[in-house]
């Protein structure tokens, strides 16, 4: 096909036009809303967004020039997020995509509940393999989450995988039962928010358990090595104070000391709010021996928010490889960073500008080679609040900022 030079340039006004406050693809920005609940939501509208990106099948791109012509292999962006529409029809995890580095999105699919019939409500997870994991390659993407009847009388934590066109995505195993009621009232046996890593041929899925009756919550995870069975919960943080709430485990690998990070939040806790804390173990599977230590920035002594999200990668500002700890926490619009010594007064605050919120998602991109951040918003738990599903793009922060 050849499109006459004028005609494009008038194509790509008019696109310029309808989407004027669509950024340029593949550039930085913040802010970028994805999605706007409509008015009549129910509950929040929108929380917990999460971003995976992946190498897309379905969208090569044809290189006319080169002698012979080549289809290079892109990548795109999946979202979710806890979607709060009128029902019915029973609540799905939206998914929706984006194949210009997160600068216009479109919706891909809604994943409904195949085994109970009640709804995927809480707390989507989107994950890659690294490895195989059973019959799994790697590779396969993994959505998990929480099933739960629509009066919250009772849940599953339940594990999607997404069929090798990327157009389905099928039910493949249940990681914890939660008899109910679903709510966070202490005694109620509710699970939450999954959280995957790989780890020595297993996959570890970290999840909050309100089901023991010595603790109002306290955080486990279980290991399977074929997304089949899963073994028995081992505690990674249980207080000795029946109220306190520990809760949203999230972990990343700091490659250069081959250490795991741990972060989680503390609500009814010792420090008032629900502040964020982090443990340092040379097993992901050994947290529960290690003491917690309090976020607090170290230049201001300013404590950290809730729902931490952690992850690690490498600080290409350092000449000696080292790395850099990024963690999303909700009472700011900043990125706390910290070096790979995670030491207790190393905390700083980078001004990444990016919509607070409960829970937001960081994930190291790849746009057209340059690796870059993103994080998602996707809202507050309180009824008034204008929520709504924004991402941003930027440069990986590096640690000695100014
Ligand atoms: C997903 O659900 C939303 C809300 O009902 C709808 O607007 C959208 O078209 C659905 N997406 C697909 C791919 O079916
Ligand atoms: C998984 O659990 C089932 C039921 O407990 C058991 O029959 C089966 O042998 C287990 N499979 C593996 C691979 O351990």
């Amino acid at each position: 096909m050849c499109l006459h030079i004028a005609s494009l340039t008038i194509l790509l006004i008019a696109l310029s036009t309808a989407r004027a406050s669509a950024p340029e693809p593949f550039s930085d920005f913040q802010n970028n809303i994805v999605y706007k609940p409509p008015a009549d939501h129910a509950s929040w509208g929108t929380i917990y967004g999460r971003s995976l990106q992946l190498e897309d099948g379905s969208q090569y791109v044809s290189i006319p020039q080169s002698p012979t012509p080549l289809s290079v292999l892109t990548m795109c962006s999946l979202l979710t997020w806890e979607n709060y529409l009128p029902e019915p029809p029973l609540a799905t995890f939206p998914i929706m995509k984006s194949v210009d580095g997160g600068a216009t999105w479109h919706s891909h699919l809604n994943v409904s509940d195949q085994v109970h019939d009640w709804g995927l409500r809480y707390q989507p997870n989107l994950y890659r393999l690294k490895n195989d994991v059973g019959g799994f390659g790697a590779g396969t993407i993994l959505l998990s989450g929480m099933a739960v009847k629509s009066d919250l009388s009772e849940g599953w934590l339940d594990v999607y995988v997404r069929t090798d066109d990327g157009n389905s995505w099928t039910f493949q195993s249940s990681v914890a039962h939660a008899p109910g009621p679903l709510t966070t009232g202490n005694g109620n046996k509710a699970v939450w928010e999954p959280f995957f890593i790989e780890h020595d041929g297993e996959l570890i899925c970290y999840y909050s358990d309100q089901r023991d009756e010595k603790h109002a919550q306290k955080l486990v995870h279980v290991v399977t090595t074929d997304l089949v069975n899963w073994s028995d919960p081992v505690d990674d943080e249980a207080s000795d104070v029946f109220g306190h709430r520990p809760g949203m485990t999230t972990v990343a690998h700091i490659q250069t000391t081959d250490q795991w990070i741990m972060t989680y939040e503390v609500c009814d806790g010792p420090v008032s709010g629900c502040p964020s804390h982090f443990k340092i173990a040379p097993d992901p599977r050994e947290f529960g021996a290690i003491e917690g230590t309090l976020v607090v920035s170290g230049e201001q002594g300013r404590v950290s928010g809730s729902s931490p999200y952690v992850i690690w990668t490498k600080d290409e500002s350092r000449t000696d490889g080292g790395g850099i700890i990024l963690l999303s926490t909700s009472n700011s619009e900043t990125v706390w960073v910290n070096e790979d010594s995670a030491h207790p007064d190393g905390w700083r605050e980078f001004p990444a500008e990016q919509r607070s919120a409960h829970s937001r998602c960081l994930e190291i991109i790849d746009v057209k080679g340059q690796k870059k951040l993103m994080i998602t918003s996707a809202g507050w738990m309180a009824s008034g609040a204008d929520n709504y599903v924004a991402v941003g793009v930027m440069d990986v922060p590096t640690y000695n900022f100014s």
